[in-house]
């Protein structure tokens, strides 16, 4: 069950994020692949977490208190090709300080884009994550924009490659902000681990 979602904090600096003293459910991945929209499908707001056509528009470390009982994080996209060198970088350092540094992070919700066929910036991103022993969790999203078929091909084909880099695949779940598509099972798996 998910009934109260409520905004707390937007940070650059995870030491200064809300106390660590719940579970913690971040949403990363390519910038416009669908983290907001996610976010505030799971919540069933319109306007929770902020959402644009125009890739970038997360750009700091957002704190969402879900029933009193865990975080849900929206974070900045990775990838967004109109970033200067500094900005990425800063990118770079707040991401890790953040990923590497937040004990209570239960899961890492790594967003990839259901419509293409494996990209290596998402390849690379989950390697990353897996050096750092990061709880990953792939979900692939917009599902809505293509077939059935198309979806299934694009995921098995990017599962696939993680297979050539991990011993052990991650959980993954197939979703769309637009349709609920992979609500339940998510908010079932979120539910598991917080009950933990
Ligand atoms: P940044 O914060 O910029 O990194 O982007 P984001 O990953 O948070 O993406 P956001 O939720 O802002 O969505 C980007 C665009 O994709 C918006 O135009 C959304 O309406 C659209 N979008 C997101 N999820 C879906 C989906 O499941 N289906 C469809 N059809 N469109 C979606
Ligand atoms: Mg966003």
């Amino acid at each position: 069950m998910l009934k109260n979602a409520r905004f707390l904090t937007s940070n650059t600096d995870h030491r200064k994020c809300p106390p660590a003293n719940k579970p913690e459910f971040a949403f990363i991945g390519r910038s416009n692949v669908g983290k907001s929209s996610l976010i505030n499908m799971l919540t069933n707001h319109k306007h929770l977490a902020k959402i644009s056509g125009k890739p970038g528009k997360t750009q700091l470390i957002n704190h969402f208190d879900i029933d009193g009982r865990w975080y849900m994080v929206d974070l900045p996209g990775y990838g967004f090709a109109k970033v200067n060198k500094k900005l990425k970088a800063d990118w770079d350092k707040m991401i890790r300080a953040y990923l590497t540094g937040r004990e209570n992070l239960t899961a890492v919700f790594v967003l990839i884009d259901s419509r293409h066929s494996p990209q290596k910036i998402d390849l690379e991103f989950i390697q990353w994550c897996g050096q750092l022993q990061l709880p990953v969790v792939l979900l692939f999203t917009k599902a809505d924009k293509q077939s059935h078929s198309k979806t299934s091909q694009n995921v098995h084909q990017f599962l696939d490659e993680m297979e050539k880099l991990f011993v052990e695949l991650p959980e993954f779940f197939v979703t769309s902000a637009v349709t609920f598509e992979g609500r339940d099972e998510l908010i079932g798996f979120i539910e598991e681990n917080v009950a933990e």
